[in-house]
């Protein structure tokens, strides 16, 4: 996800561009750019530097030196082309006429460079966005906004734009689609943002672009058009956010509207990586002996991302029986890992810089084994450590609480699971088909578990007074609630353990009394009977039950349990995925109802360089 401005009036540009990204800096920060067009040059001045938006505005001071009442300026949060200078936006047509910011991912951007390149046109950056400026440059024959029709014909992917061309000084065009473009109307200038927080100080009167649309903004107004370049009126809406509200988008914390955002999220990571019927890991190639002869996949991670390995290992182990061994990053150097050049070792991490993990990459490569890490932040120590690398692709996660990096990351090892099984001829046609097609369901079906949180609001306010919840389920459940306990005890600091709920006889059930919590997980419908038997067990002991199952069960599930929360039905392989989001919101809603601080929870921080 990265940050967009544009502004065009009378006042000095850049100023105004370094406020509006250093509003934006959630959204990205490994790098920034601005560019203005130059007057007395008669043509655009463009300025970016690697690192946090300070750099940039340092090197500007504060944009005194850019003499512009035109410019658009990015925010970065790196997807194609590590963080670098010249991989920061704008990125340029080889002319330096058209400069282009960007928020997305143009999914077709090698065959569009590929043709570009045999043309004769020059690259400069590893980046999807330069292929848009050199597009634009190379269909453009006076009209921008003809010419800019003419690339959005071609280009695939989630894209918002901001476009400045040196031959009309006066204008900005913006496009849309997928990713998040407001417009604001000035006195006398006008601005494109990506979030309202940018522009909320120069207007609060915003239109929101919907996808396929474009805009030409001058400083008398802003025209706005459908995909077929038709001129359509927008409705201009009254922004009555306070600022530091809007930083978060309106809510109230980032962990929840980073949960809101999941479904975008996967989109954004799976959607480039589904084409043509086929899971596509462009770039990714396993050496041809690895895959031959490869005997034994390690999964080394901590906290969450270990919780993705668990339910991983469910998954790579059905589809492709090759064993899988599920290690934390702060054991797996002291157990004397049997590792060699046959092995594979995935390695997951948000923050990409969890010193326990990098600690043991570094333990599997000294033994021999093949590194494949699946990251969200570009250009992390793990990813650039790492023989090959998944980005995940979620954005920025703010909240300590990971969230839509889980759900990601999980999305993408499940794909990585489903690839690999057709890779090793392990996986029937049919079961391969059924499975990707659940993949482009999931977020929809996400989607539709968030509109019904009020439910799950309402189980926080019964529940929220315990002093000990368990979690119980078994196989794909039991991985399922590691997460959704790990969820409750880091924001809410209530003591919480996940279970297999087919182990709880063997001796933990002794802690079971009346009024115990016990949240029983039964989405995975091959043991949902002896699930329910469990559910059973704790419930002679006198505890309240608080059932998570699929909609399909809701009925049977509602005989035993106090309450029931549901996901809706959806292929095996993703319910960990769909089954984790009531529970990340049970988390947040009895943390909120305990008056914690939810973004900050005590004693943590967002990325453990310790060991
Ligand atoms: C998850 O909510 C926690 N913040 C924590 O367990 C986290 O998952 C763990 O520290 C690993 O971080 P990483 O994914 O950045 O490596």
């Amino acid at each position: 996800m990265c940050g967009i401005v544009g502004y065009i009036g009378a006042e000095q540009a850049a100023p105004i561009l370094l406020d509006g990204l250093s509003r934006l800096e959630y959204r990205g920060y490994d790098s920034a750019g601005v560019a203005v067009f130059d007057a007395q040059a008669g043509a655009l001045a463009v300025h970016k530097a690697k690192g946090r938006l300070q750099v940039l505005s340092d090197q500007l001071h504060g944009g005194a030196t850019l003499n512009s009442t035109v410019g658009v300026g990015h925010t970065r949060w790196a997807t194609h082309g590590a963080p670098s200078d010249v991989n920061s936006h704008p990125q340029v047509s080889r002319s330096g006429k058209i400069a282009v910011v960007h928020n997305g991912i143009i999914e077709n951007y090698t065959e569009l460079k590929a043709f570009l390149v045999a043309q004769g046109v020059p690259f400069t950056s590893e980046t999807d966005t330069e292929v848009v400026a050199q597009l634009i440059e190379y269909f453009y024959e006076g009209d921008i906004l003809a010419a800019v029709g003419r690339v959005l014909r071609r280009i695939q992917g989630a894209y918002a734009l901001g476009i400045l061309c040196a031959d009309c000084p006066g204008q900005l065009v913006a496009v849309r689609k997928d990713s998040p473009l407001i417009l604001g109307y000035g006195q006398g200038c006008n601005f494109i943002a990506s979030d309202v927080t940018a522009i909320l100080r120069h207007t609060r009167r915003v239109g929101y672009m919907e996808d396929g649309e474009l805009a030409v903004l001058t400083r008398e107004g802003i025209q706005c058009y459908n995909h077929l370049i038709q001129p359509i009126e927008k409705e201009i809406t009254t922004v009555d956010w306070e600022i530091d509200a809007a930083e978060k988008g309106g809510y109230e914390h980032f962990m929840f509207k980073e949960i809101m955002e999941q479904p975008e999220a996967l989109r954004r990571c799976l959607s480039p990586r589904i084409r043509d019927g086929e899971a596509v890991f462009e770039g990714l190639s396993l050496p041809p002996d690895l895959l031959k002869h490869l005997h034994r996949i390690y999964i080394v991670a901590c906290g969450s991302s270990y919780h993705v390995g668990v339910v991983g290992k469910y998954h790579l182990e059905r589809l492709t029986r090759i064993p899988v061994e599920v290690a934390l990053g702060s054991e797996f150097r002291y157990m004397d890992p049997i590792v060699d050049e046959n092995t594979l070792v995935i390695v997951i991490s948000q923050s990409g810089e969890t010193l326990d993990t990098m600690a043991a990459l570094r333990e599997a490569r000294r033994l021999g084994g093949h590194i494949l890490s699946i990251v969200n932040v570009v250009g992390s120590s793990i990813a650039r450590e790492s023989d090959q690398v998944l980005y995940t692709w979620a954005g920025p996660e703010i909240a300590v609480a990971t969230t839509k990096a889980y759900t990601t990351q999980l999305a993408l090892l499940s794909l990585l699971a489903l690839w690999l099984a057709r890779e090793l001829d392990t996986v029937s046609d049919e079961e391969y088909r059924a499975t990707l097609a659940a993949f482009q369901e999931l977020p929809g079906k996400m989607e539709e578990v968030l509109s019904r949180r009020d439910d799950i609001q309402y189980f926080a306010s019964q529940y929220f007074n315990h002093n000990s919840i368990f979690f119980i389920g078994r196989n794909l459940d039991f991985a399922l609630g590691l997460e959704g306990s790990l969820k409750l005890k880091e924001i809410s600091y209530i003591h919480s353990e996940a279970y297999a709920a087919g182990e709880l006889k063997h001796g933990t059930i002794s802690l079971i009394e009346d009024g115990t919590l016990v949240v029983a997980l039964s989405t995975y419908g091959r043991l949902f009977a002896k699930a329910m038997n469990n559910v059973v067990e704790v419930k002679a002991r006198g505890a309240d039950v608080l059932s998570l199952t699929t909609q399909s069960c809701r009925e049977e599930v509602a005989h035993t349990a106090d309450a029931v929360m549901t996901i809706p039905d959806i292929h095996q392989l993703l319910l960990p995925c769909l089954g984790v989001v009531p529970l990340q919101l049970f988390a947040y809603y009895v943390a909120l109802m305990r008056g914690c601080d939810i973004d900050r929870p005590r004693n943590l921080a967002k990325s453990v360089t310790v060991e």
